[in-house]
């Protein structure tokens, strides 16, 4: 147990420390690309190249149509052949048509063209491996992301592995596992906050993490019931240096006066603060929350996808707003849609086509609800309601990313999230030798079960 330690007076900016308008693209640089890459791969670019040298004459086209599905993303077609198409639903068939017929191209190189030519578009990016479309994350005002690479991401597992492996909570079940107890960690240990709150503690280890990340810094943990409850039955963490407004002290994140409580931390400057939620609770009732208390780093744990969960999370509230299915094939005889039922079996979080366009006439996406509170406390929502939420979101987000996962899933033996929906993983598939010397092959397989896309966002700085 931590002993009480004075903060450190930081005096760097946090702010400078996220922030940079570099794009991260990939999660692997050229040195960490193995050397070995099979011949199909190779074969694959340079078919790619080729597509996209003959496809850049289409280009000006779709990206009018492109601009046109923004604009005109609630409107159908009401033409009697595609009555039942919105219109960018008819740019899909379009794009399927110019991809699949029109240019009459072998089938391999036409998924090759899909690939290449139309990530992004509809701004659904595609997945290369699965060839599905990926899901999408909520942008930012600006296009800013993190300043932290691939490469640093590598160094910090590197670190972590054995901190992790002293881990007072050896089986955390119903709390966090490997993937974001590292994202968590390397976050903290990047902004280097002065004050660092979590609201969800549950038996302790969020804390035990924020800790290694930042030894000197206080905490605050909000949960209902006290951490040092569970001792009595088993291993759990209770930090010194943390102000527990817990048991019979609970208060819920929203109605903490936080103005008072920072005065007597000796904050002055809210954007050297981290929170941390992890309570399970509708973020977009956290987000206006942190945001009217002046906080703006954030980190949520549960980030679910579409489809799943028990609150509304960010990646729902961004995840299709502007057409139906958000530019994934609702077509039920699709290829998309047969992919998509299949992979149910093997992952326990895929999304079927009906959970990514519901019924028709319906809209899609969370169904309708907004859920709270571990889905004990859901309301309906409508449509228009829902867009406005992602727009509200995305007009005040400097940065949001999502932590990928560490290891591919023929690594980690994980089925519990779609790789087809998720950012690609740190250690890509196939890239054992590292997996095994960042000490990753040490930990039992059922740590990496947990990952639901953390995500990070930087909330910008607000007129006062
Ligand atoms: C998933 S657990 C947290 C796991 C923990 N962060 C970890 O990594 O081990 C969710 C926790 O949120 C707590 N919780 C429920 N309602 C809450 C609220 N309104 N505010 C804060 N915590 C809440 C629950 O009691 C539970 O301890």
């Amino acid at each position: 147990m931590h002993t009480l330690v004075h903060s450190p007076s930081a005096t760097t900016n946090m702010l400078d420390r996220v922030l940079s308008s570099r794009r991260v693209t990939s999660h692997l640089d050229a040195s960490e690309m193995d050397a070995s890459a099979d011949d199909s791969k190779t074969k694959k670019q340079n078919l790619s190249l080729l597509a996209s040298n003959y496809l850049s004459r289409f280009v000006p086209l779709l990206h009018l149509s492109h601009r046109l599905s923004h604009n005109l993303s609630l409107i159908s077609c009401h033409s009697d052949h595609f009555s039942r198409f919105t219109f960018p639903e008819f740019c899909l068939y379009l794009r399927s048509g110019i991809s699949r017929r029109v240019l009459s191209v072998s089938k391999g190189l036409s998924q090759t063209l899909d690939h290449l030519v139309f990530p992004g578009y509809l701004r659904v990016p595609y997945d290369r491996d699965l060839q599905l479309v990926k899901s999408e994350r909520c942008r930012s005002k600006h296009g800013k992301t993190v300043q932290w690479t691939s490469k640093d991401l590598i160094k910090g597992l590197e670190e972590f592995v054995p901190i992790y492996e002293t881990r007072p909570i050896k089986n955390n079940m119903y709390g966090m596992g490997f993937d974001h107890s590292f994202g968590l960690w390397f976050i903290a240990r990047w902004l280097k906050p002065d004050l660092m709150i979590e609201s969800g503690a549950f038996k302790g280890h969020s804390t035990w993490v924020l800790r290694q990340a930042m030894p000197d810094t206080p905490i605050i943990s909000l949960s209902p019931r006290h951490p040092e409850k569970y001792l009595k039955k088993g291993p759990a963490y209770v930090d010194g240096n943390c102000t527990y407004f817990a048991g019979k002290d609970f208060v819920d994140f929203g109605s903490i006066d936080w103005k008072s409580v920072m005065k007597k931390h000796g904050i002055s400057d809210l954007s050297r603060v981290l929170i941390f939620f992890d309570d399970h609770q509708n973020e977009l009732k956290r987000v206006k929350q942190a945001l009217n208390a002046g906080f703006r780093h954030l980190v949520f744990e549960d980030n679910y996808d579409t489809g799943t969960g028990d609150h509304y999370s960010l990646r729902q509230i961004c995840d299709q707003f502007y057409i139906r299915g958000g530019g994934h094939s609702c077509f039920r005889d699709s290829d998309e849609a047969r992919i998509r039922s299949k992979r149910k079996l093997f992952w326990e979080k895929a999304v079927a086509i009906d959970e990514l366009c519901g019924p028709i006439e319906a809209w899609w996406g969370v169904g309708g609800w907004m859920r709270d509170d571990f889905n004990h406390s859901n309301k309906p929502i409508s449509y228009a309601e829902h867009f406005q939420n992602s727009r509200f979101i995305e007009s005040i987000l400097d940065v949001y990313w999502e932590l990928p996962p560490v290891a591919g899933p023929s690594l980690t033996h994980q089925t519990r999230y779609d790789p087809a929906r998720a950012t690609g993983p740190i250690v890509e598939d196939g890239r054992y030798g590292l997996f095994q010397r960042l000490g990753l092959s040490r930990l039992d397989r059922s740590v990496f079960n947990g990952y639901t896309q953390m995500v990070y966002l930087e909330i910008s700085e607000q007129e006062s």
